[in-house]
């Protein structure tokens, strides 16, 4: 299974709950904006637990309802309904001595809630169109992305339900509220995909880095772990400035110009071109001021004027003749 990196204080606190909860049963409640790790970390809980060689079952409590949902969770029995041909076991019984991850909890319809809470007491049920109590053994890990105290009051989930879910509540934080953890992901991911597509990882230059950090990941880990696999695949020999970037992502960074400020607009030209001819020299300020037909000094007073930082050499590129 892939690691679950842990690259800052926050996850490191978090860690420290899952250690004290994983082997008892108590139920999980995970909350965090989608991409944030939850059933990543719903699995880790599971692996920790003496439960981990038995089934990890996850159900999406989003895409089904009334009866459809019943049968998903708790199977039907032999001629229970037209179609049904054969019993049928649900998540339930698949989960029997291990873990049932509900996933987007939130979503459970509101009409399904009051039965499962039933279950949730004491993991006794029957199939649709059976006779039998059936008694199942399962550990139970629910997620969400949304507010359920929310949702309570909206009167779109029942108040009961919710402290049964949630006796352990984690809460796992946007990847924008620990931005020191990024460096540390792209590096982790990075070697990820250097032994899944084996094929050597590219240098990212410190700009590529400091960019990153600087984003908000409105989609999280998922956001990040895609984007990295995309500059991965495209890469070549060479170290990834920020000009390399997909065109999307780097969109984000575009401001909005609110004025037609001539000064703002020529600094923003100028470090462009500085930055460019730069990259394409590979640092060098005397080839770079002489393509720009500046004397060295100028060059030298832009750099620091517009407070423009670039390693020497920094992308390896061969310096092009002057
Ligand atoms: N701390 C982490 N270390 C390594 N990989 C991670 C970490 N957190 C998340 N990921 C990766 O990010 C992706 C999204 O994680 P996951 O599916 O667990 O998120 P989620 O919170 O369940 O999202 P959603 O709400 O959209 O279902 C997965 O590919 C997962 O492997
Ligand atoms: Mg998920």
């Amino acid at each position: 299974m892939n690691e679950f990196v842990i690259d800052c204080n926050s996850m490191r606190e978090i860690m420290k709950v899952v250690r004290q909860v994983a082997c008892y049963d108590v139920n999980v409640l995970i909350m965090g904006e989608s991409g944030t790790g939850k059933e990543m970390l719903a699995k880790i809980i599971h692996l920790q637990s003496p439960r981990a060689s038995r089934p990890f079952v996850p159900v999406n409590c989003g895409i089904l309802s009334g009866m459809m949902f019943e049968d998903k969770l708790f199977g039907h029995e032999k001629g229970a309904f037209t179609g049904a041909v054969e019993q049928s076991i649900g998540c339930f019984e698949a989960a029997h001595g291990g873990t049932l991850f509900l996933d987007e909890v939130a979503e459970l319809p509101i009409d399904n809630q009051v039965d499962f809470l039933r279950v949730l007491e004491d993991f006794r049920f029957m199939r649709i169109g059976g006779r039998e109590l059936i008694q199942v053994d399962v550990r139970v890990i629910s997620a969400t992305n949304k507010d359920l105290k929310e949702e309570i009051r909206k009167g779109l989930f029942r108040e009961d339900l919710f402290y049964r879910l949630q006796v352990i509540p984690i809460y796992l934080p946007p990847l924008r509220d620990r931005k020191n953890a990024v460096p540390g992901m792209v590096a982790y991911f990075m070697n990820q995909f250097e032994a899944i597509y084996k094929k050597n990882k590219p240098r990212l230059h410190d700009e590529v880095i400091d960019l990153f950090v600087r984003y908000d990941w409105p989609g999280n880990i998922r956001e990040l772990k895609n984007l990295l696999e995309r500059i991965f695949i495209i890469s070549s020999d060479k170290a990834v400035g920020v000009d390399d970037l997909p065109p999307d992502f780097l969109w984000h960074f575009r401001e909005p110009s609110k004025t037609m400020d001539l000064a703002e607009i020529r600094e923003k030209a100028e470090t462009r071109a500085i930055l460019e001819v730069l990259r394409r020299t590979g640092g060098d300020r005397e080839k770079a001021s002489k393509l720009l037909k500046i004397s060295p000094r100028t060059l030298r007073h832009k750099l620091q004027k517009y407070d423009i930082r670039v390693d020497r050499n920094a992308n390896g590129a061969p310096p092009l003749d002057s």
